[in-house]
């Protein structure tokens, strides 16, 4: 549990508070790259509590700036893109790719208003199909040189959906392994029946995994240790790269599973589950993601078919549930975002009664305090700088004798080892 102050402190991500400028300091996807085009619509952007709009100029550069006109704050959403930059269409107040105000046609002739006039611009990177901004101060961080960030666009498919409530709710659930064998109870044993997925079947056998931490340069490994009934442990090495990345293993056959989590503000975030293969491109039989996301081919900007809210109680299909359905909700990950929203927008973590399975996410908020408390003291932002490198972050599925050792398997060095509990 974390006191009401410490609760505060991590989910509070506006202008200004602690938690947001520090999350600021991380590249953050904020869009398809397929979302703008050179001199088409400028989109509307909003991250941290904060309103921006990006746009591609004639030229392909992108612009991303915030989104009120430094004039009287019009949306620069509705302005015009052409001639490499956009145009305000209250005044007309012309602002090139840097930000630079370049032309006021509301003032007089011979004006020079607009040499004095920048907005606020940041730094963006096209990668994975998505443009990633940073919305940071000081020294720009190097781009993460994540797998997929690397891979042929084909080799990648990427859906985000938006959901009500705090990044810190549904960041905490990808990492916490113990709930998959229950919550996800029912599409585990579809997924077994129809693939005969291992991986299915050996989360359901041991529902109370046993986790063992070691902490890393930029979060740490979460392993989930699992004891099968033949004796053989099943260890699921998660990996936490703070403050909002989690990747998650998978079987051999299926693509690799990231979970980036971004506030839109303290109430709502979007989840963007990035899948990948590194060496092949994605050829994914669409029954893998009716189970997941609820048809063959979900929304890719908004999978979570919301059914409603606590009012309906989202929409639970108890019909389904007398049937033997466990949970009534109609596909994996919105059992999540259910369960993320039922506990409402912000979770008073004062009231958690936490036992063994919520390792993962005590060391998660741990890290992040620390992390908060470093950067207000002057301390440069946790999990970034030249040494570290992502290349070979991977999560590990591992099935191993017992008594073997999961961290033999390892790619990534340990720093800090907090061993079984
Ligand atoms: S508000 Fe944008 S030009 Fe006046
Ligand atoms: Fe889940």
């Amino acid at each position: 549990m974390l006191s009401k102050e410490e609760n505060e402190l991590i989910t509070s991500v506006g202008p200004g508070t602690p938690m947001g400028n520090l999350m600021r300091q991380y590249w953050v996807p904020a869009l398809r790259t397929s979302k703008i085009e050179a001199d088409g619509a400028p989109v509307r952007v909003r991250l941290f509590g904060e309103n921006f709009v990006a746009f591609r100029a004639t030229d392909g550069r992108v612009g991303f700036f915030d989104e009120a006109c430094p004039h009287r704050g019009v949306s620069l959403a509705l302005g015009r893109n052409e001639d490499c930059a956009i145009r305000c269409i209250f005044h007309g107040w012309k602002i090139d790719v840097s930000g630079q105000v370049v032309e006021v046609p509301s003032e007089p002739a011979g004006s020079n208003m607009a040499s004095k006039i920048k907005v606020n611009h940041y730094p963006v990177q096209e990668a994975a199909g998505l443009i990633w901004v940073w919305l940071g101060q000081g020294e720009v961080p190097a781009f993460p040189d994540y797998e997929f960030n690397r891979v042929p666009l084909e080799n990648l498919k990427i859906i985000q959906a938006k959901t009500h409530t705090s990044w810190l709710q549904i960041m905490e659930t990808t990492i916490d392994s113990s709930h998959v064998g229950i919550l996800h109870q029912n599409w585990l044993k579809y997924m077994a029946g129809e693939s005969r997925d291992d991986v299915s079947m050996r989360l359901r056998q041991d529902l109370s995994p046993v986790y063992e931490i070691e902490h890393t340069d930029y979060g740490f490994h979460a392993a989930a240790v699992r004891t099968m009934a033949d004796k053989t442990l099943y260890v699921r090495v998660s990996q936490y790269i703070a403050p909002f990345i989690s990747f998650i293993p998978v079987a051999d056959e299926t693509p690799k599973f990231t979970n980036i989590v971004v506030p839109i503000d303290d109430e709502h975030s979007i989840h963007w589950f990035v899948y990948h293969n590194a060496d092949k491109p994605m050829n994914q039989d669409p029954s893998f993601f009716e189970t997941r996301f609820g048809t063959n081919e979900p929304d890719l900007d908004n999978f979570y078919d919301n059914k409603g809210g606590v009012d309906n109680m989202w929409g639970q299909d108890r019909e389904a549930m007398k049937n033997g359905h466990f949970t009534g909700v109609y596909a994996l990950f919105a059992e999540d975002f259910v369960i993320g929203e039922s506990q409402g927008a912000i979770f008073d973590r004062s009231k958690e009664k936490l036992g063994r399975s919520d390792t993962a996410i005590i060391n998660a908020r741990k890290v992040l305090l620390k992390a908060v408390q470093d950067y207000q003291n002057g301390k440069p932002a946790f999990g970034q700088g030249p040494s570290i490198s992502f290349q070979h972050v991977d999560a590990k599925n591992l099935v191993l004798e017992a008594g073997d050792n999961w961290r033999k398997y390892l790619d990534t060095p340990v720093k800090q080892s907090v061993g079984a509990v």
